[in-house]
């Protein structure tokens, strides 16, 4: 793993206070990233860019493409930093803002991405699932942070997601908890 994040681990307080996931959690996300090869991945709350970070480094692997959405300018601040210090900010687009305004303008431009890993705002989680049945390609995979550590605050979404047609899903019981979910595609009529 990239010296940056290894910097990073060994200053758990720091990472914790960021709300930055779990190391195994992290490196499921890696781990996903590299198994399904995605080229154009978003993010939904960066903060201090750890969980980027692997994004990134997935990426550079693979000639991919990192967005990255957060509010906090300061804390995406940091993220560059990290990401300029680990060589992989050329991979990563920082956008700045409120999740649901950016991605409203991602769909505007008719983007589109074939992971997007959730881990802001969780009241807003069904509506970042809804707009990724636009932002996400058939096949496209969509993978929601703290289903277990937030679970009653996000139970709309989790309930949501495994009722839809749309959607096939499975409930990881990783530290913080996935919902991991790939977005079907349009059945042929008959
Ligand atoms: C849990 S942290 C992200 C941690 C990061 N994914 C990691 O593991 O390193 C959540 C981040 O989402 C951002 N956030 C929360 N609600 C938001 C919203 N509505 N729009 C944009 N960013 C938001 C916060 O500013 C915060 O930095």
């Amino acid at each position: 793993m990239n010296t940056v994040i290894e910097r990073l681990e060994s200053d758990p307080d720091y990472l914790k206070s960021h709300w930055s996931l779990p190391r195994e959690d992290a490196r499921f996300l890696y781990l996903l990233a590299r198994i399904g090869g995605f080229r154009r991945m978003l993010e939904v709350g960066t903060s201090v860019g750890y969980s980027t970070l692997h994004l990134a480094q997935a990426a550079s692997a693979q000639n991919a493409h990192v967005t990255t959405i957060d509010a906090s300018a300061e804390r995406q601040a940091q993220a560059l930093s990290h990401l300029r210090e680990a060589g992989l900010d050329g991979w990563v687009n920082l956008l700045h803002g409120d999740a649901l305004t950016v991605l409203k303008s991602l769909q505007a431009e008719s983007q589109t991405f074939d992971l997007m890993f959730i881990d802001a705002r969780k009241s807003e989680y069904l509506a970042y699932m809804e707009m990724a049945e636009q932002l996400l390609g058939p096949g496209g995979v969509l993978l929601a942070d703290n289903t277990r550590s937030h679970r009653k605050q996000m139970a709309n979404f989790i309930e949501a997601i495994n009722a839809s047609p749309g959607w096939e899903t499975s409930d990881l019981e990783t530290p913080n908890g996935f919902v991991l979910a790939r977005k079907r595609e349009a059945r042929l009529s008959e």
